[in-house]
Order: C-alpha cells, then structure tokens, then sequence
C-alpha cells in the first residue's frame, strides 16, 4: 500500500506530484506529503488525514522546486500523524517508500548506537538514514543508495532524493510496482502508470530488485547486483482522466449501480451468446486434461475464487483447491503437473495473491491471472490472464470488480464443463442462454434499493450481525459479512447455514439479525431448517430469496427481500447486488466514509 511519485521536472513539481498522488489515494489515505528541493534546501510539506489537509496546507505554504518527491500512506510501522508522514529526511537525503523494512529494528538499533537520532515511528526512516551514512562516507548518491538497498530485508518501493543534486531521482522496487514514466526533458516515477497518465504513456516497469537512476535526460535500470539491465519501454493504457462520482454520492453507489453493464460487457468477452458457446481462446493449459486447479486470493477476490469452486467442481466435475493467498503461499502445497493456477485480483497487485503467483511459477504449472488492472505486476507475471471488464473501481469495498470476476469464473467454469465432456453442447448453450441474462435480473435486484434501504435503516440500530447461506450462497454470506464490517464498522459473520448449530448458534437472541442468503434452489429446504432453528431462539431473520422462496419459507421474518426466481447458475452474481446495497445504506445512514473506509486501502502490497 501507499502510493508514490517523483518527479525530476522543468517546472514547479509540487501542484503535479499533488496531481498524481489523487491518482494513488486508493493505496492508502492516512497522511501525505510532498517535498522539493528549494534554494538548495529540501523542503517539504505533511499533513494528517486525506489528501485534501495536504493540498490546503500546500495552498497555505506553497512549494517551489522543479524536482521532488510525493506519498500517501497506509500506516504500517507507527501511527498516522503528521511526523510519520512521507518524506522522511536524514540530513541530505529524503526518501518516501512503499512497503515494510522486516529488519527496521536491527537495522535502528545499529544506527542509534553510532548516534544517529530517529523523529518518528516508522521503519522508513532507517532508509533515510542509511543513505545518508553511505553519503557521509564518501560515496556517490548512487553508490550510496545502491549500498543502503543490499542491507535492506522485507518489502518496499522506493523513491530517494538528494539536496546538492537537483537532477537525480533514484528509484528501487523489490515487491511493490514501481514504474519509470518517460517525458520530454521530464521524468517520473509512480506506483502505478495510470499516476503518471496525465504526464505520459511511455512507462517501464521496473522488475523485482531493480533500481533506477533517473534524470531529466533518460535512466538507466540495474539489478540487485549493481549490473545495468535492459527493460522494455511499454505504451501504457492508463487513461488520464478522473473517474468522477456521476450524479451519485459516493463512487460505491455508482459502482453497485454499473454492474449490469459492466457484467454484460465482461460476459459477452467470454461467451458467444449468438452461438451459445463459451469462446476458445487460446490457452497455456488444455482443460480436458488436467487434474485440479488451485485458486488463490485475497479478501472478496478470494470470495468469488470460492463460489467458482462449486462451479468448476459442479458443471466441470474439476476439483479446485482454493486458499487466501496468505496462508497458500506458505503452504508448500505439492503442484502435480496436470494442475493449473488461478489468482483473482482486482488490483493485480496484492502482495500475497502475487507470492503466491511466484510459489505456483517455481512449482513449473500454468499460470492463469483474473484482474481487472491489466497492466499489474499479476497481469504480467501470468502465462495468461483473464481480463474484468469492469473498468476503474475507486471506492475501497469491491462491488462491481466481485461480480466482474463472477463473470469470467462462470464463463471458464462452462468453458471448462464443454472441454471436458461433462456438459453436452445442449447443456453448454442452456448455461450461456442463462449467464446472458444476468444483466437483466441484475437491473430488476437493483430496484429493491428502497426496500434496502429502509432495512439498512434498521440494520444500523445493531452491533453485531450474522449472515447464512448454502452452497454459492455460503461465500455470498462471508461476502455480505466482510462488507458490511468494511464500512460500516458493524460485526458481522458470514457462515455456511449448516455450520450454525455447531457454535455460532449460542449467539442468537433478539439482538442478533440474521441474513439469509437463500434463493430456492436444491439446498433451499436445508436453509429452511437452519432459519426454524433461528426464529425458535427469538433471532430476527432478514430473508433474501426469490418469489418460490418467499412462498414456501413459511416462516416470520423481520424482512423478506424477493428476487425474481432466476436460473441457479446466475444466483451468486445477482444476489451479490443486494448484499452491497444492504452494506451500503446501513453505512450512508451511520455516516461512515463509505469509499474510503478506516483503515482500508484499495491495494494491499504489503503481508
Ligand atoms: C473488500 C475488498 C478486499 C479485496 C482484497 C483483494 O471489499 O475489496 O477484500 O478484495 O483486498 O484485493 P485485490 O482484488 O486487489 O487483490
């Protein structure tokens, strides 16, 4: 997390760094800072809180300088105040940094007992003062940071400035992206491209343990023994524009609002609704053939790896092993060699999700990628990769990129079923004729936003929440959970209904909803059972099913949210809509910041 950007430019930098960083607030909004080289003297500028304090700070005391350096944070090490903001300084040299520094402590203490004094919390700062003992031995800025780097252990990406050198950023990536943006008599560096679109499209990529010497004049790039490397110079797809909210409040509600056309665009990317077929692109794996695949991801990303496994497992009779990818990556799972791998990330960037890429890459099996940001380090690192085309997803609770990669999971879990023979072509044109209508009942789920929100109304009265479901039902429970936690800040469990009366049970009385997620379908009546056991103990059921469902529950719920009946296959995508709604109005009625929730980043590249 946290987001960076440097600029060796030809005019004032500050205002464009600031420009830049709004691009990157996704990566963490805890603090920002930006500092320059003014007069010879660095100079910076910090402010608690989101980027708007730093900007009115900035607007107070403005910033000269035609080189400088720019960071919001996710606080890791020491907490979000202003003295732990970006950039951290160390006598010549100032540093902003993405990532963890594992051995910050070992590295503090050997830097305190030769009298070095520390200002804030961080484990940046051992950086800044590293560099700056290499300096203060002799050694070039270049040599200094190259030396400083070799004793650095952990995650980071880094951008390093130094007063007495107004044309020299260095950049070094070892786990985060980081990417070089080549101007005209200009140069940058960003977390991601799409920071740096509104100054150019020529971006390169640095890999991992690379570092770059950038000035106006060009860069050059070398590895982690100090070598000089050679990497490819790419035209980046990053639009420059902001996305902006519409004419709706938060970009979360936008975003539930987008879904059935960005499902529809995602859908007929895969599937052939004229010919209802599932498309046959090319693959580094033939699915006929292999044994299992291993799916891996992160929080909602991993939700949706989980409903695929009752998919691929159901139609394509292919067993799935499906893990969060911080524990797969440790996991040492053995790989036979008819397997495949999937990573799910909107992102692409997750560093677990990514760990767990490589461990799968030593492990010799096909790697296949689902993201949404086509140009991450997942994306590339993949043998290929499975495009949501849901567009940019700004608000931090995932809505439209979940049902995005629902989507693509359904269509190569259909794919899949045909290629392995265990659907007839009649079967395999029944389930697209089926997938093509999600758009439309996904506009019909979102005409119960009034419904919604009237029980959302309700719902914020409580403190903690439990949801339920069956089947693909169970992830949505976990999902309907995780979202209403992230931002409204209400506990809630998701939990397979059946697995009620093995513990979770003893919590219910009258001051524990209970959401169930429970279309009817083959494990309707199952449902059924677990929600007498509810209402028997005085909980209250909130009910989200369809017509059938609504008409044979015969039981008193607090509410009965109805769908239309629709086809099983489509119920995981469909029903995703009302959960998010559900999440979203409890949240707008408790006055959370619903897009940018406490705590949260929209791209988590540290463990
Ligand atoms: C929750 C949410 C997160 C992400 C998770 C993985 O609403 O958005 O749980 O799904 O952090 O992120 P990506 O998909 O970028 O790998």
């Amino acid at each position: 997390m946290c987001g960076i950007v440097a600029i060796v430019g030809s005019t004032p930098v500050a205002p464009l760094i600031v420009d830049a960083l709004k691009r990157l607030e996704y990566r963490g909004y805890d603090s920002a800072g930006v500092a320059t080289i003014e007069s010879g003297h660095l100079a910076r500028r910090r402010a608690e809180g989101k980027l708007i304090n730093l900007e009115k700070r900035l607007r107070d005391e403005p910033l000269d300088g035609l080189i400088g350096i720019g960071h919001t944070r996710w606080a890791t090490h020491g907490v979000p105040n202003e003295t732990n903001a970006h950039p951290h300084f160390a006598k010549d040299v100032a540093i902003v940094h993405n990532g963890i520094i594992e051995n910050f402590a070992d590295l503090r203490d050997e830097l305190v007992a030769e009298g070095y004094t520390f200002t804030s919390q961080t484990d940046t700062e051992v950086v800044a003062h590293l560099v700056s003992r290499e300096l203060e031995r002799g050694e070039t800025p270049e040599k200094a940071a190259f030396n400083a780097l070799k004793r650095l252990e952990g995650a980071f990406a880094l951008a390093i400035m130094f007063r007495g050198d107004e044309d020299l950023i260095i950049g070094a990536r070892s786990g985060p992206p980081l990417a070089v943006g080549h101007g005209h008599g200009e140069m940058y560096l960003g977390s991601d491209a799409i920071a740096l679109s509104p100054f150019t499209n020529a971006i390169t990529y640095l890999e991992d343990g690379d570092w770059a010497v950038v000035r106006r004049a060009g860069m050059q790039i070398f590895d982690m023994n100090g070598d000089p490397v050679e990497r490819r110079r790419q035209k980046s797809i990053g639009t420059s524009f902001m996305v902006d909210k519409g004419n709706h409040r938060h970009f979360m509600e936008k975003e539930i609002h987008e879904q059935p056309e960005v499902i529809s665009h995602t859908l007929s990317h895969y599937l052939d609704f004229a010919e209802g077929k599932a498309k046959r692109e090319s693959l580094p794996f033939d699915f006929a053939k292999l044994d299992r695949i291993a799916i891996s991801a992160c929080g909602t990303a991993y939700l949706a790896g989980l409903v695929s496994k009752y998919w691929f497992e159901r139609y394509a009779r292919l067993p799935v092993d499906i893990d969060v990818a911080s524990e797969f990556r440790y996991r040492e799972m053995p790989m036979p060699k008819a397997s495949a791998a999937f990573f799910v990330s909107q992102s692409g960037e997750t560093a677990d999700t990514l760990a767990s890429l490589r461990y799968c890459r030593a492990e010799g099996i096909p790697i296949g990628a689902i993201v949404n940001v086509q140009e991450s380090t997942i994306a590339r690192e993949s043998d290929c990769v499975f495009p949501t085309l849901a567009g940019p997803e700004i608000g931090v609770a995932s809505t439209k990129a979940f049902t995005c990669q629902l989507s693509v999971l359904a269509a190569l879990a259909v794919r899949a079923a045909s290629e392995r023979g265990t659907i007839s072509a009649q079967e395999e044109k029944q389930l697209v004729r089926e997938l093509s209508e999600t758009p439309r009942y996904a506009t019909q789920a979102l005409k119960l936003e009034e419904q919604i929100d009237r029980v959302g109304r309700k719902l914020s009265q409580y403190k903690h929440v439990l949801y339920l479901g069956r089947g693909t039902n169970y992830p949505m429970a976990v999902e309907g959970a995780l979202k209403l936690k992230e931002i409204s800040y209400i506990h809630a469990e998701g939990y397979a209904a059946g697995e009620l009366k093995h513990g979770p049970i003893a919590l219910i009385d009258r001051d524990m909803p209970v959401i169930v997620i429970a279309p009817h379908d083959r494990v309707f009546d199952k449902t059924v059972s677990n929600m007498q056991e509810v209402a028997a103990r005085g909980g209250k059921i909130i009910l989200i099913t369809d017509k059938e469902g609504s008409r044979r529950a015969g039981i008193e719920t607090f509410e009965t949210i109805v769908l239309p009946d629709m086809p099983e296959i489509i119920a995981p995508i469909v029903y995703a809509l009302p959960v998010q709604m559900l999440a979203y109005h409890t949240a707008v009625f408790m006055g959370t910041d619903v897009d940018q929730p406490r705590n949260l980043a929209k791209s988590v590249t540290v463990e």
